[in-house]
């Protein structure tokens, strides 16, 4: 079948929009209808060269819609399903996923850096030569074929734009507060970066019963925006932030900090504005073969942890019903993430949008 897609053929250059070739879903694959896409920094990375994949690409990994077809042997899901498409598959059977790591599952791991299915192919193609998925998803394209783990099926009661936010930035930032760090109520929290997923996390620490809220950004408007998610204090990015956090903090730096931006520099920071014994949360992508400095000096005699968080740390099949739940019973906002939509003609508009830093989370919608 012909597809309508963002197609990215090389650093710098803007997404082209496309017809392309999708074959049906081979075994254990499935066809999805693309409903909605959500405009997540990490597509982005592709297009300054800081994440690494073979090219041309069909990016967008924060997507879902309705199951419109089925692979021999796919039983997880049913043709009129409306799914949430997880990004990061996983077997239930590898060492990750026994050890309860289900987002590190390296079963996957291969396939879908070389941007493929699981038999090493590609269903995407153009005037016969391959075009490569990101994440197993390319969901910016208004039809899908993945592998049936990247479907969770979502109640029909949720709009599928609310739906595409979970597979990502919800996921990942509130996964991160939950999952990751545990934070305790009563905890004092800052987050570096207030964009779709560092909203999510400030949405996850307000959950979590966090006292005290942090935001630092480099954007007033993601300061107002910051504080209607839940953020107690906000902070414009400034050399002296970290002594503003101290001050908020009785004059020992919070006890958790999630850099949610991928600056090796930010993340040298939020060592410094965590307390002695308090944990750094790394969410943000930092580019490939980039280098951070975290003192062990410090690291040592103040008892810090730093720590990654890939996913959220999430179980997916366990936490997008969770979280769709959550959101419909008004105790997870996200409907006010999402400030616009665009139709896919307007994606580069619709990431310029991003950069620009006005808006808490744009979605292509089909
Ligand atoms: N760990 C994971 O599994 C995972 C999943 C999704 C996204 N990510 C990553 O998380 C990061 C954030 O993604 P997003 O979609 O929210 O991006 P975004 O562009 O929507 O938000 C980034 C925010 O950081 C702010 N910012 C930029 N420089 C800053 C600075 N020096 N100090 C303070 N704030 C600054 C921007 O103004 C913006 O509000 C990206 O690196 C993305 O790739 C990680
Ligand atoms: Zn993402
Ligand atoms: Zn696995």
């Amino acid at each position: 079948m012909k597809v309508k897609a963002a197609v990215f053929y090389e650093t710098g250059v803007p997404y082209s929009i496309e017809m392309l070739d999708l074959e049906g879903p081979k075994a254990g694959e499935v066809l999805v209808s693309v409903a909605a896409a959500g405009v997540c920094h990490s597509d982005w990375h592709l297009m300054t060269g800081a994440t690494k994949h073979p090219l041309p690409v069909v990016p967008g990994h924060e997507g879902a819609g309705v199951v419109e077809a089925v692979g021999d042997g796919v039983n997880r899901v049913q043709v009129g399903d409306h799914v949430a498409l997880n990004w990061a598959p996983n077997c239930g059977s590898c060492f990750y996923c026994l050890h309860d790591k289900p987002s590190l599952c390296n079963t996957f791991v291969g396939p879908i850096w070389a941007g493929t299915m699981m038999d090493g192919t590609t269903r995407l193609s153009k005037d016969g030569r391959p075009v490569y998925h990101f994440s197993a998803l390319a969901c910016f394209a208004d039809y899908a074929v993945v592998p049936q783990e990247c479907c969770v099926p979502i109640s029909k009661e949720i709009p599928l734009e609310v739906a595409a936010l979970i597979g990502c930035a919800v996921t990942t930032g509130v996964g991160a507060v939950l999952n990751t760090a545990k934070v305790e109520p009563g905890s004092t929290v800052a987050v570096f970066g207030a964009g779709g997923v560092g909203l999510s996390i400030i949405m996850g620490a307000q959950l979590a019963g966090a006292a005290r809220i942090i935001a630092v950004d480099t954007n007033e408007t993601k300061g107002d925006i910051a504080q209607s998610f839940g953020a107690t204090d906000i902070l414009m990015a400034r050399p002296d932030t970290n002594d503003s956090i101290r001050n908020l903090t009785a004059g020992r730096g919070a006890d958790y900090v999630f850099e949610a931006i991928g600056i090796p520099a930010v993340q040298e920071q939020c060592l410094d504005a965590v307390r002695p014994g308090g944990t750094v949360v790394l969410v943000g992508v930092s580019p490939m073969g980039s280098g951070t400095n975290l003192p062990g000096a410090i690291i040592t005699r103040q008892e810090k942890t730093v720590t990654g968080s890939y996913y959220g740390s999430a179980n997916t099949a366990r936490d997008f019903p969770l979280y769709a739940e959550l959101y419909r019973q008004g105790k997870l906002d996200l409907g006010r993430l999402i400030s616009r939509t665009y139709p896919l003609e307007q994606i580069n508009e619709a990431y310029q949008d991003m950069l620009g830093g006005e808006i808490a989370r744009g979605v292509i919608v089909f």
